[in-house]
This record gives structure tokens, C-alpha cells and sequence, in this order.
């Protein structure tokens, strides 16, 4: 595997890949690997004959000091993990060399999708989010880059930027990844403290009966069904639940059959903001 630091040596590789009539896979991470992000790699050497993958802890992305400092960084087992499965090339970029001395996001206009759900709870996320995947975008020039449906919002708002900005690739969603007890994986369950790792199936448990009661009932019955859930638990508390249009991300109040809908949830275990979602329809 080769590793990058430096985005003009990556372009240059790169460049001469291209030349070869070679495609680009490209999955875009922030490290603490987990087998979530090994079948994107996966699934992204199926289709390319080159597969970028790229750690960076991005600042701009974070809301919260704690959150970015405590981040999980594992890069010696994260370079183990991309060898055993014959990754070709990993960027690990330092902020200085994506930002300078400018460490500030971009600011977007995705059409609304980023004043749905974690944009009421994350303030200035998905610029952070738009500015860092637009630049290793620019660096990479990727045919098709991959991310996983845990992160559905970012799905969607990463495909509108590429409408909007009119970038020459594919985005491609990949299924969400569970834990044999059905908890969707992330780098933060890492922090988990035993108690409430033990706790926290739950959430994708609760999302599972609500997508059954969702077929019977409004949504407002069931959010209303999801609260009581959260209430009754000391380690759990849930932050938002809402139903919502899977193009859109508004919240609904009915149901219309050629719509496709989903429920997105977060919940804090501790200081852990985990969040998750399931397709109703
Ligand atoms: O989903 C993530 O890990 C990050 O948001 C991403 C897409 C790598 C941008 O920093």
C-alpha cells in the first residue's frame, strides 16, 4: 500500500493512474477503522482499479471541543486493517496541509437538507462536512466515492453538492453495518463505557418496532411511542426521533404512497451522540 501525506505527491500518483486509463474507488474516512468501512473498501474495489482510502479528523466538521480531541485514532491498527485487505492507497493528510492557516468552512446551500435533523442539533456541520469532501474530492478526482447510509443525511447532502457543484463522479450509499446485537457501527462506539455499549442496541431494537407500528399508525403516534421508550432509561437519552422524506428529509404528519420515507434517530449514551436509521418504505 502506498501512503500519501502530501496532497501534490497523491495528485501526481494519481494523475499518472489516470493516464493508465485506471478508475478511482474512493472512501473517505476519518479513521478508528471498523468493518463498516472495510465493506465500502470493499465494495469500492469490486468497480476501480485503484482504491483511495483518506484519514483525516476533520475540525471544521465538529460542534464539539470534547468530541474532536476525544475522536478515536488508531492509525497503526487503521494501516494494518487497509493492508490485510490489499488496499492500494491511504492519504493522511495533517490540517495544516487541507487548511493552511485558514481552518474554516465553506459555506453551503444544499436546498434545505442541511437545516433537517443533524443540522438542528450540530451547528455549521455540514459545512464542514461540504468543505472537507469537495477538497479531497478536488485532490482524489475520484470516479465513484463511497459512503455508508449510517450517515444518511451526509449521503444525501454529499449527492447535492455534486448536482449543485456539477462534480464529475458518482456517490454511492452503502448499507448500513450492525454489530452481531444490531447496534450500527462507528468509531465512536470505541468511547462506549461497558454500560452503556451494553445499553445501546436498543436504539436500533426501538427503530425496528417503530417501522412496524409505523404501518398502522401516524407518525405522530408513533414518535410519540419512541419518547416513551427513551424515558423509562437511566443510560439512554434520546435526543431527536422523527420520520422523514427519504428526498427531502422533512419530518412528515402522513403517509403518501409514492413517497419513500425513513426514521432517523440520535440518542446520547453518556456523552456519545450515537445516531442510526431505517428505511420504512
Ligand atoms: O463520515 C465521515 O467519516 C466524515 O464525515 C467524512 C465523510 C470522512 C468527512 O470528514
Amino acid at each position: 500500500m502506498d501512503i500519501f501525506s502530501k496532497k501534490k505527491l497523491l495528485k501526481y500518483y494519481l494523475s499518472s493512474c489516470k493516464k493508465d486509463n485506471k478508475t478511482i474507488g474512493f472512501v473517505p474516512t476519518m479513521g478508528a477503522l471498523h468493518q463498516g468501512h472495510l465493506s465500502l473498501i470493499k465494495k469500492a474495489q469490486q468497480k476501480n482499479d485503484i482504491v483511495v482510502v483518506s484519514i483525516f479528523v476533520n475540525p471544521t466538521q465538529f460542534n464539539n471541543v470534547e468530541d474532536l480531541e476525544k475522536y478515536p485514532k488508531t492509525l497503526e491498527n487503521d494501516i494494518k486493517l487497509l493492508k490485510s485487505i490489499n488496499c492500494n492507497v491511504l492519504f493522511t493528510p495533517t490540517v495544516n496541509e487541507i487548511y493552511a492557516d485558514k481552518v474554516i468552512s465553506e459555506k453551503f446551500n444544499f436546498d434545505g437538507l442541511e437545516h433537517q435533523m443533524e443540522g438542528k442539533f450540530r451547528e455549521g456541520h455540514f459545512d464542514g462536512v461540504g468543505t472537507i469532501v469537495k477538497a479531497l474530492f478536488n485532490i482524489v478526482k475520484p470516479d465513484i466515492a463511497y459512503f455508508g447510509q449510517k450517515d444518511f443525511q451526509q449521503l444525501q447532502i454529499i449527492k447535492k453538492m455534486v448536482e449543485k457543484h456539477q462534480l464529475k463522479l458518482k456517490i454511492k450509499g452503502c448499507p448500513i453495518f450492525r454489530e452481531n446485537d444490531g447496534l450500527a457501527m462507528s468509531s465512536r462506539n470505541a468511547r462506549l463505557t461497558k454500560e452503556h455499549r451494553k445499553a445501546a442496541p436498543l436504539i436500533y431494537k426501538t427503530l425496528k418496532k417503530a417501522k412496524k407500528k409505523f404501518r398502522k399508525k401516524k407518525p405522530e403516534k408513533v414518535l410519540k411511542w419512541v419518547q416513551n421508550q427513551f424515558k423509562k432509561h437511566d443510560l439512554l437519552e434520546l435526543e431527536y426521533f422523527t420520520i422523514a422524506d427519504e428526498k427531502s428529509l422533512e419530518t412528515i404528519k402522513s403517509k403518501e404512497s409514492d413517497k419513500k420515507y425513513r426514521a432517523f434517530i440520535a440518542v446520547f449514551a453518556g456523552k456519545i451522540r450515537l445516531i442510526d436509521n431505517i428505511k420504512l418504505k
